[in-house]
């Protein structure tokens, strides 16, 4: 017999005020960016929408940075001079709701910058200021055989993927759909809902 749960809009709802409150709780900050977190999330949605990504890396790019939001990660490379882990904070927070094709990407798009930094002439250049700083604060590019070891990870092109929206999502003359607009869209990714 199915779940009843799963279908159930007010489960659906909380479960999806859950994920989204941190970035409509805190979104107003910037951590060092031209524009706040709340634009960013939604530019980098915006972005992997239009270059026809599929549903799971659209929630992806839009929750990349939840993490920066929970034990304030977001804060610590400009006040304390730490990593956060906000890559790992935030996949584990959106883990009880989207499988790995959602948190996989987010999980890895520190990591993936790492790469890009090792692999592409060029691409550290085009950091912002804030990604610059963060980058040291993640222990650099990568080097010796995490390079090999990150291009096994099982999603690898997602992360790289989502990276390239993550650089291009800071855009200060940019408005595009808000947050609320992803709500049908992250409905149809939740896992089914725990017993
Ligand atoms: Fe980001």
């Amino acid at each position: 017999m199915p779940d009843a749960k799963l279908n159930d809009p007010t489960t659906e709802n909380a479960r999806l005020d859950r994920v989204l409150s941190p970035i409509l709780a805190y979104g107003a900050r910037h951590y060092g960016e031209a524009i706040t977190q709340y634009a960013h999330a939604v530019q980098c949605a915006r972005l992997a929408q239009e270059h026809g990504c599929a549903p799971a890396m659209i929630a992806a790019a839009l929750l990349h940075d939840v993490g920066q939001f929970i034990d304030d990660a977001g804060n610590k490379a400009e006040q304390d001079g730490s990593d956060g882990l906000h890559e790992e904070t935030g996949a584990a927070f959106l883990s009880p709701d989207f499988g790995p094709e959602v948190t996989e990407p987010v999980r890895l798009h520190v990591g993936a910058k790492r790469y890009l930094c090792a692999v592409e002439e060029g691409y550290r250049a085009g950091l912002s200021t804030a990604s610059e700083l963060s980058l040291q604060l993640q222990g650099g590019p990568l080097a010796g055989d995490a390079i090999a070891a990150f291009e096994s990870e099982p999603f690898f092109a997602d992360a790289l993927l989502l990276r390239r929206f993550d650089d291009a999502a800071k855009r200060t003359d940019w408005a595009v759909p808000p947050l609320e607009t992803y709500r049908p869209l992250l409905a149809a990714l939740l896992l089914p809902a725990p017993a």
